[in-house]
């Protein structure tokens, strides 16, 4: 019988991630998922519906004892994929920002994202095998105004992801990075946004994205977007002055723009 592979999902609670994890459970992956809030534990009881084992591990991973406690709950088994998802948003001006939000939001893209990135990627190059997806965003492509640290933080990580899929290209162990544009998920609620444009306007359904994310990974491809309008932006955006991205991101994302 031949065994069953195993991947981590980070952020499956909700949006992106669940149906990340979704994808994974359909094509007969055990799981290991990972969230901050007890929803976690409703996800992996609704994933095992599919058929496989799935633990769950509530922690933040923000932190590195969130990490450690994810880390520990791998318990020796040989990751056949990681899909570091988990993140969040946070909008208004940057001075009106708590610090405190500002560092969780750094915390959770980056410094967690590459924590948990470093110890797994460490386990798949000794096996010279193993895949790694990344949740970018196109927002990384543009300075965001009224979200300036998590489009910062999104472009530090589509960055990251392209640099570590070259260092790591004979080593049998793949990195794919997904750059979702505005997609349905309580990603912008959580980010206090829902009075901007950008918040109101229609977007993509996270378990397409999920889809195209996931069979870039399965592929061993680099960085996808998702969606052909996300394609037409990001193409638009790599002609496009920072100066005028950054006011054109101001009039989308400030706080009370929808009703303007
Ligand atoms: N929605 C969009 O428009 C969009 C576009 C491009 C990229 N993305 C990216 O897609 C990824 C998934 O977001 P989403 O849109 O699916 O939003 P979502 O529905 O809010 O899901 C975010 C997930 O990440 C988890 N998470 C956030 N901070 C965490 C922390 N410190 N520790 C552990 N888990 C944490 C959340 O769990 P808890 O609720 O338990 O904290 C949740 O499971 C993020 O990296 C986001 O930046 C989203």
């Amino acid at each position: 019988m031949t065994q069953r592979q195993f991947a981590i999902v980070t952020g499956a609670s909700s949006g992106i991630g669940y149906a990340l994890a979704e994808c994974c459970a359909e094509d007969g992956f055990d799981l290991l998922i990972a969230a901050d809030d007890p929803g976690i534990v409703n996800a992996a009881a609704r994933l095992r519906e599919h058929g496989g084992t799935v633990d769950a591990v509530q922690a933040d991973l923000a932190t590195a004892a969130g990490i450690d406690r994810l880390q520990a709950a791998i318990q020796g088994r040989a990751v056949d994929a990681l899909l570091a998802n988990a993140g969040h948003g946070l909008g208004h001006a940057f001075l009106d920002q708590d610090f405190v939000q500002v560092r969780h939001v750094i915390d959770t893209n980056i410094t967690g994202t590459l924590d948990l990135i470093h110890r797994v990627g460490r386990m798949m190059q000794v096996r010279r095998a193993g895949r790694i997806l990344i949740t970018g965003s196109i927002a990384g492509l543009q300075p965001g105004s009224f979200q300036a640290v998590y489009n910062g933080s999104k472009a530090f990580i589509d960055s990251f992801a392209l640099a570590l899929r070259n260092e790591l290209k004979d080593s049998g162990v793949t990195v794919s990075c997904l750059m979702p544009g505005p997609t349905e998920t309580e990603f912008f609620e959580r980010a206090d946004m829902l009075d901007t444009r950008l918040a109101q306007k229609k977007k993509d359904d996270p378990a397409h994205v999920a889809r195209v994310g996931f069979d870039a990974m399965m592929k061993g491809e680099g960085d996808v977007v998702s969606g052909w309008k996300n394609k037409l932006q990001a193409a638009m955006d790599a002609i496009t002055p920072a100066a005028l991205l950054a006011e054109r991101h101001r009039r989308v994302a400030r706080p009370g723009s929808a009703r303007h």
